[in-house]
């Protein structure tokens, strides 16, 4: 079983501490993917789970073993790098049986986990090459098919994909995916993108700042965020995050304009609470341009100062509550600078924060 478990994990350099008393459980054949902002604290998680970092308190558990003192050599798992050193005097051949080789495991075992590896990532034909006659793309398939011969119980990834062109990078990252549903063993995977955690994840852990901000399925951190650094991490274009009050019944912002509270967080607010009032782009949308304009809604009067064509709909930059806020119109038509349109907000797929502690009034 290579179940991976974290039990208060503190590391510190020094006297700072960087990550303040982890928990996590990573089930058998998960794929987890570390999500949060440069210098929360990603890396550092995952070399503590390889071992290449001591921790400086907790425990962490592999399978039934508490690994803590284990030298990462004797943790079977195997990790793939943002910046994957190949040989570049070896063949793929080369390159993919080298580590067993060291291992001095037999000739025969070494041909057969190269040549399994091969088959699954594609890379049968080019075996003969040296790295240097091969794509971006077929590189970092090497370096994975590294990590796979081992036969490991996890895969850690740090960034495999950050050096690889916006083409090449949405590829591998199908690749990768299709490579964990064929070759089940557990994932920990490191990126600040959020449209890989989303795409890629069982389940997306955010971090900031050296802790958890939230753990859950990508449609949980997506439709349920706990507080608002989920909700502004997860999405892209980001959540619209606007301050508000409740008063009788309304979500009132600062310029005095407000909507109708959502009925289904009205009993988590009391009447004066500040709050912070979220809506995505794509639920603040032009009448008639929207999704569905079923639900409850509010409809309010909005300037667009900037339209932003991408194809199939179009960014409208507007103002909410005296706020930049961001809309979005599907099925597009053209759109004048400073033109006033009736936008139509669904309720029920608004958020509402406290304001003092950011976290979602939804206990979820
Ligand atoms: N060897 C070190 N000595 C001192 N501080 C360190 C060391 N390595 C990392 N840190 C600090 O620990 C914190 C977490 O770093 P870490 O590399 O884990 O971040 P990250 O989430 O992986 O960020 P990025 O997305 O930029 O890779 C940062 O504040 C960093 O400066
Ligand atoms: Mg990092």
């Amino acid at each position: 079983m290579s179940e991976i478990r974290l039990n208060n994990v503190v590391k510190r350099y020094g006297r700072v501490e960087v990550v303040h008393g982890i928990n996590l459980e990573i089930a058998h054949n998960e794929f987890v993917v570390l999500v949060g902002p440069s210098g929360c604290g990603k890396s550092t998680t995952l070399r503590m789970i390889a071992g290449l970092e001591d921790i400086s308190d907790g425990e962490i558990h592999i399978g039934d073993a508490l690994v803590n003192d284990l030298p990462p050599r004797k943790r079977n798992i195997s990790m793939v790098f943002q910046n994957y050193a190949l040989y570049p005097h070896m063949s793929v051949r080369e390159n993919l049986g080298f580590g067993l080789k060291i291992a001095k495991q037999p000739d025969a075992v070494v041909a057969e986990r190269v040549d399994e590896a091969a088959s699954i990532l594609g890379l049968s034909e080019l075996m003969d090459r040296t790295p240097a006659e091969l794509s971006g793309g077929q590189r970092q398939r090497v370096a994975m098919g590294r990590a796979i011969v081992r036969h490991p119980e996890a895969f850690l990834f740090d960034e495999p994909l950050s050096n690889l062109d916006a083409k090449l990078r949405v590829q591998m990252r199908t690749e990768i995916k299709k490579l964990h549903s064929k070759v089940k063993t557990t994932v920990v995977y490191v990126t600040h993108d959020q449209v890989e955690a989303m795409t890629l994840a069982d389940r997306i852990v955010v971090m900031k700042d050296g802790h958890i901000e939230q753990v859950g399925t990508p449609m949980e951190v997506f439709n349920h965020p706990l507080n608002t650094f989920v909700a502004s991490f997860i999405g892209s274009p980001p959540m619209n995050l606007i301050p508000a009050r409740i008063e009788d019944g309304k979500v009132v912002f600062g310029d005095k304009t407000g909507v109708p509270l959502p009925n289904r967080l009205s009993e988590f607010v009391s009447d004066g609470q500040e709050v912070i009032f979220g809506i995505r782009p794509d639920d603040m949308t032009p009448e008639g341009h929207g999704i569905s304009d079923s639900g409850q809604s509010a409809t309010l009067e909005l300037t667009v100062d900037l339209a932003e064509l991408l194809g199939t709909e179009t960014l409208l930059y507007t103002h909410l509550g005296g706020q930049e806020a961001l809309g979005k119109m599907f099925d597009p038509r053209h759109v004048q600078e400073n033109e006033t349109l009736k936008f139509r907000l669904s309720l029920d797929k608004a958020h509402l924060f406290d304001a003092g502690t950011g976290k979602s009034v939804r206990p979820d």
